[in-house]
């Protein structure tokens, strides 16, 4: 399936595209399976996408109480910590919607990084569906770096190659553990929505479009999912493509 590109002219706008997209897929899983499994991303750019869907404009629009709240990657730190996902989620989003506790799958990140990721793959193993035997969300919500990484799966790092549902990764650049789901369940999910705003990610916006048969392909050019895969960009992230 061909990839859909929705180019916004400026961030609120490209917030309130992504935001409508996602109550509408949402709404789909609802009536298809009676929940909604989501892998919500972390860093900086959802931020405002998670404070609109928490605001009234939006709030009333998702039956918060069917859906599953959980992380494509989270940093290995408490979850109060400033760096944690979680913590960003929970108050972007999680503190005005009424999730139901037992549905938000946090990522264990105080424990060690072997034990987070395993507990982590033991939790989708036991709430998602499977399709081929692998754990399938109804949709993940990624972001990417400029260098082309999505959840906490880095260009040449070993864990593009793992198969097991979550992996701990350490990452050199940031001399750093993380958990990050991985491409199988990536490339399982029913939805993928990639998420790029600013002129920070014109480059690789430009190469991914401009080099779709990559010999030495970066981690965003490995999503094929079996089902729908969308790109959601601002202007100044769609500039050498538009
Ligand atoms: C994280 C994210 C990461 C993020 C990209 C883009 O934990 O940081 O999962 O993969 O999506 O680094 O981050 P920005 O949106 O901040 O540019």
């Amino acid at each position: 399936m061909e990839p859909r590109v929705h180019i916004a002219q400026d961030e609120p706008a490209l917030f309130q595209a992504c935001a409508e997209r996602l109550v509408s897929v949402a709404a789909e899983s609802i009536a298809r399976h009676g929940g909604f499994h989501w892998a919500v991303a972390g860093g900086a750019t959802p931020q405002g996408l998670y404070r609109l869907l928490a605001s009234p404009s939006f709030r009333d629009r998702v039956d918060w109480s069917l859906v599953h709240i959980w992380f494509g990657d989270e940093r290995c730190v408490p979850p109060e910590d400033a760096q944690s996902n979680f913590r960003m989620v929970r108050e972007a989003l999680l503190d005005a919607v009424s999730v139901p506790p037992a549905q938000v799958h946090r990522v264990q990140g105080e424990l060690p990084p072997e034990a987070a990721a395993s507990d982590y793959a033991d939790a989708l193993r036991r709430h998602l569906p499977e399709a081929d035997k692998v754990p399938q969300f109804d949709l993940v919500l990624l972001g990417s770096g400029p260098d082309g990484h999505i959840a906490s799966l880095f260009p040449g790092t070993d864990a593009l190659r793992k198969r097991r549902p979550a992996a701990a990764v350490y990452v050199p650049k940031l001399e750093s553990w993380r958990i990050s789901i991985t491409l199988p369940l990536i490339n399982t999910a029913c939805h993928v929505i990639l998420l790029l705003s600013g002129a920070k990610k014109a480059d690789l916006v430009r190469h991914v479009f401009r080099h779709s048969a990559d010999t030495n392909p970066l981690p965003v050019q490995m999503i094929r999912p079996s089902g729908e895969l969308e790109w959601f960009l601002d202007d100044e992230a769609a500039r050498h493509i538009t």
